[in-house]
């Protein structure tokens, strides 16, 4: 798809979840927070909800969570600007509870939209939330964290421990970086995989 149509079709959806009233979750937030970051990526990073500062600034993992993925994403030689970062729910459930599966199922269609328009060739799903629901039927997290897992639809998703939940537990952040660094070498996979298997034309 041309970038300028991508581009688009993205400020549309960006615009309905900012407007969106479709759940409970519209009545407590301060603002939605529809993703950010590079659109033309090959990875996207799925989280659970917007906490509080994301609530604030209207932008996903901007918050203590956020430092630490950005010290992974640096340490595993991306930034930022190379991703392309949202969450599961679009706005913040009060006082950060869990978001309920109502409200997973009514926004869903707008992370769908997102994933089909950006067309990543890797997905990370960040905590229990994100990987039960792209990879649903799965083990729970602490059996499938760090295991790339291909599905039909030819994307790769690599489901990890979520960032808020490792901050403080020694145990966990150990394994989600190490889970983490194993994201380069996937990517580097696939490319050889592409490389040597061309799209005919
Ligand atoms: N936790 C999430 O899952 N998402 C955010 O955007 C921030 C914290």
């Amino acid at each position: 798809m041309d970038e300028s149509i991508k581009r688009e079709e993205l400020e549309k959806v960006r615009e309905e979840i900012l407007a969106c009233q479709k759940c409970r979750l519209f009545e407590t937030r301060i603002q939605a927070v529809p993703g950010s970051g590079n659109i033309e990526t090959k990875v996207m990073f799925i989280g659970e909800a917007p906490g509080a500062t994301e609530d604030q600034k209207g932008i996903p993992f901007c918050g203590a969570a956020g430092k630490f993925l950005d010290e992974m994403l640096e340490a595993a030689g991306f930034s930022r600007a190379d991703i392309f970062i949202t969450n599961t729910v679009k706005c913040r459930p009060p006082e950060n509870r869990d978001p309920e599966d109502d409200e997973k199922a009514i926004c869903r269609h707008y992370l769908e939209k997102q994933i089909e328009l950006i067309k990543p060739r890797v997905i990370v799903c960040l905590g229990r939330h994100a990987s039960a629901s792209l990879l649903p039927g799965m083990d729970s997290i602490s059996k499938i964290h760090g295991r790339a897992l291909k599905r039909q639809n030819g994307i790769v998703y690599l489901p990890l421990y979520h960032p808020a939940a490792a901050l403080h537990n020694g145990g966990l952040r150990s394994t989600l970086i190490s889970d983490f660094m194993k994201l380069p070498a996937i990517l580097e996979k696939m490319d050889e995989i592409e490389k040597s298997n061309p799209k005919e034309e």
